[in-house]
This record gives C-alpha cells, structure tokens and sequence, in this order.
C-alpha cells in the first residue's frame, strides 16, 4: 500500500508574528509537490491567520496544535473547530504529550475534541507515546492501545486520520526512538487499527514519528515500512531543516 506521507511542523508556543511568516514564506517557497509528499505547519492559534495568509497559493496545509470540542458557547479561551476552518484551518491535533501531561488534559476530553474535530471535517492528527518509566516497564504496547481507544472506533475516514506515534522521552530531548523502536510501535498501531476498525483502513492511515526528528535521523526513521511521515517539533522551526525532513520522506522506502 503507497501512502503519501505526511510531514507536519508543530510550532508549538514559539516565533512571533514576523517570523511565523517568515517561516511559512520560506517553507512554502521551497516545500516539494503533494504528489510526493503532504506537509503542514501547526503555528501558535494567534498567528493562524496570518501564516494562512502567507501560505496562500501553496500546498501546505493549515494546523492547529489543540482546539475544544464544544462548538460555540462560555468557554473562555478556548477555540472552536468552527473557527479554526473560517481561518482556513486543515488539520488539529490532539492528545500531543505536552497537553497530556503538562496541561492534564484527560483521555476523556481528548476523545471529544478528536470527534468534534472528525465530525466537522478536520483532519485529525492524533499523538500516542509512552513515558520513559512506561517504556522501561514494557507498558509502551499497552499505553499507546489505550490511547488510540481514545478514539472510540467512530473515526472511520482514513484520509483524515492520522496517528503520531511520539515516545515522550524523545520529545524534545534530542534523543529520538531507534529506527526499529519506532518500527516496532508503528505495526502495532497499524495492528491495533486494523482490530478497532478493519484491514483496509489501518492500511491506509498515516502513522507519523514524533520526537527529536531531525535531518540527520530522518532518512532511517521514514525508510521504515510503517513510518509514513513526521511530527516535527524543534527542527520545524527552521525552514531548512524542516524541508530538508519533508524530501526524505519522498520515495524512501
Ligand atoms: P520535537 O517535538 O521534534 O522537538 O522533539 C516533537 C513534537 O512534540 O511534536
């Protein structure tokens, strides 16, 4: 099964307004045809429209790092999925480790902002990863079931399903998962899907890497079988690096 792979840059809480555009300006300019490989920006909620708006005419896709699964209502500070599409708005993610386990949000909630997010149209990116003390305890298959439960089996459109697996020990460490850990987790996961859902849906969901990618260990992480893309922290914030990650997806396995 050929998937497009998908290379996705989290911008987390960093650039300012000039920047952000500068950023999405230079990734544009240089980002490689959709026909090889899909690639995406998730920059900070206020900067959404004006990245939108430097992005215009290119091919990358719009993401947001979180969104709330009520649709309209008293729930201050908090973005709809209704108003993240008015900005153009492509992809969310959600249950990434830092709203986990930094912010505490609770299975529970993240499963409603994934359907709220399904439901309307988004893609939904979806991280899943064990904590180091759950890797050395060999929980890592057992976490990472339970979160992909998460999503209740309702999601059933592959094209807008995609699954990071981020081990949160690699996450901003610089030390990244060995090409066969990631292997190793991402056919489980597909295992997992083709169980929740069925063989042809798990088949054609991308599964991205998260954690510490960088162009040097790109090439071996994506040249897995089951490595269809990346969710790129640190190195997403430097138009080079991060394109640089975007071509090594491209016919590499
Ligand atoms: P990192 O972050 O690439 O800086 O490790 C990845 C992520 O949190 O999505």
């Amino acid at each position: 099964m050929a998937r497009t792979p998908f290379v996705a840059g989290n911008w987390k809480m960093n650039t300012a307004k000039a920047s952000a555009v500068e950023l999405a300006k230079g990734i544009a300019k240089g980002a490689p045809s959709p026909n090889d490989v899909h690639v995406g920006v998730a920059p900070p909620f206020v900067y959404l429209d004006a990245v939108g708006q430097a992005l215009a005419g290119s091919n990358i896709l719009l993401g947001a790092q979180d969104v709330y699964s009520e649709a309209s209502g008293a729930f201050t500070g908090e973005v709809s999925v209704d108003q993240l599409k008015d900005l153009g708005v492509k992809f969310v993610l959600t249950g990434h480790s830092e709203r986990r386990h930094v912010l505490n949000e609770t299975p529970e909630l993240i499963g409603k902002k994934a359907f709220a997010a399904y439901r309307q149209g988004l893609i939904v990116v979806h991280c899943v990863g064990e904590k180091l003390e759950e890797r050395d305890s060999h929980q890592t298959l057992d976490v990472v079931r339970k979160q992909l439960g998460e999503l209740g089996g309702t999601l059933d459109d592959a094209t807008r399903l995609v699954i990071a697996y981020e081990p949160v020990w690699a996450i901003g460490t610089g030390r990244n998962a060995s090409d066969a850990q990631a292997q190793e987790v991402h056919a489980f996961i597909r295992h997992e899907l083709s169980k929740q859902f069925n063989a042809t849906f798990a088949d054609h969901v991308r599964i991205q890497y998260g954690g510490s990618m960088k162009p040097e260990n790109a090439r071996g992480l994506l040249g897995q079988p089951d490595v269809d893309g990346g969710l790129i922290g640190g190195a997403s914030l430097k138009s080079d690096s991060f394109l640089a990650i975007a071509n090594a997806a491209i016919g590499n396995r």
